[in-house]
């Protein structure tokens, strides 16, 4: 039987420059020598290192199945390594990630947000990978109903006999710590009346309903539950496979046609549109945000990202592209719009949600000062 192939990508928030914003070319440096060295030790077999704003983001590509510990660890020892040279620089918010100072063979719940996946390579395995900024993990639900469900944008699901019998969409109650395998088309209106609290139900996994073929992975983990308080909000990463008998990679791509709300923004307080962007413009500005989404494409391939006749990984900057130009547009016209609201809801998250809050300061100040209505 062929050795199966790992995709992980395990991202971390250890500083950045000027304010929240982006990650400067040093501390990528750090990630990028960590991992040609990896790679020649023969530990990971093709990575690509980039930024998704203030988020260093790890893509590795491996032969050792899903929670390795030395493929954790390697992104773990990284991301200190980074980390110092973020405190060294005074860049900001030096380490604002790592929440735990002694490693313990899986940076899952330490801080650090992972997708990974392991497949057994089809003929032709085209992959993309997705990484956001300023929002959370449940910003996924809503384009991956749309890919994998919803047939307004995936024809395959109406039109290719090969991607029939639906997907098994694997639904995560983070504050319950529960987990659920629900079936589409069959079980779409209960399926919606999870995912639309992306807030407590995540779509961790999505499954090919014949056959269990594993097509999406994405990163659960939230900060502020590990934490216990505010740390920062767990910026999300996914895994999504397409073509021959799943979405194609044009509907895959779809959902980000238009701009959505997501919640996230200016201290991890407020919906805002997620705006689709190419790696040169995952920088965050504008109220911190918009709320910006990468997505990259390329080929697994014998255990690796193919690579171009130099020995480059192909990566394909799949929001670079100026069809994406709406949503762009629209997140512009959208962020506008609901910064008009200031600190009123719905511009700002319900109190339950915020990350930051003054309320029960403000309730304690203005104690004794409210009498029967
Ligand atoms: C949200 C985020 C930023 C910060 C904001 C305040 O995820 O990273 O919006 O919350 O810039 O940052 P501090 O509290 O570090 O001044
Ligand atoms: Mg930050
Ligand atoms: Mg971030």
């Amino acid at each position: 039987m062929p050795e199966k192939t790992t995709i992980s990508i395990i991202k971390c928030d250890v500083g950045s420059l000027v304010g929240h914003h982006t990650v400067p070319e040093p501390l990528l440096n750090v990630g990028e020598k960590n991992l040609q060295e990896a790679q020649k030790s023969g530990i990971i077999n093709s990575h690509y290192v980039f930024h998704a704003g203030d988020d260093l983001e790890l893509l590795m590509v491996h032969q050792k199945g899903e929670g390795n510990p030395e493929i954790h660890k390697l992104a773990w020892d990284t991301f200190q390594e980074a980390a110092k040279k973020a405190l060294d620089l005074k860049l900001y918010g030096a380490g604002q990630d790592i929440l735990k100072t002694a490693f313990s063979g899986n940076v899952r719940g330490m801080g650090p947000g992972v997708a990974e996946m392991e497949i057994e390579e089809r003929g032709s395995d085209p992959i993309v990978v997705f990484a956001a900024d300023k929002t959370e993990p449940g910003a996924f639900n809503y384009p991956m109903f749309r890919i994998f469900a919803d047939p307004f944008n995936t024809a395959g699901l109406v039109i290719d006999p090969a991607i029939s019998g639906g997907f098994k969409f694997e639904v995560l109650d983070v504050l319950e710590n529960k987990r659920a395998v629900l079936k589409c088309p069959e079980e779409m209106y209960e399926l919606i009346a999870l995912i639309g609290t992306p807030s407590r139900y995540l779509i961790s996994h999505v499954r090919r309903a014949k056959d269990d073929l594993v097509c999406a992975a994405t990163s659960t983990t939230r900060l502020s539950l590990i934490a216990g308080k505010y740390v920062g909000k767990d910026d999300p990463v996914s895994i999504v496979r397409c073509q021959h008998g799943l979405p194609a990679l044009g509907e895959v791509l779809a959902p980000f046609m238009h701009s959505y709300f997501v919640e996230g923004w200016m201290r991890g307080s407020h919906w805002g549109p997620l705006m689709p962007v190419g790696l040169k413009d995952a920088r965050c500005t504008l109220f911190d945000g918009p709320p910006r989404i990468v997505a990259l494409g390329f080929q697994a391939a014998h255990g690796k990202i193919a690579c171009d006749d130099e020995g480059k990984p192909m990566i394909s900057d799949l929001f670079s592209d100026p069809s994406f130009d709406l949503a762009r547009r629209e997140a512009v016209e959208n962020a506008v719009s609901l910064r008009r609201m200031g600190e009123f809801e719905p511009a700002r998250l319900g109190a339950g949600e915020m990350e930051y809050t003054t309320l029960p300061k403000v309730l304690e100040k203005l104690k004794g000062r409210f009498t029967k209505a």
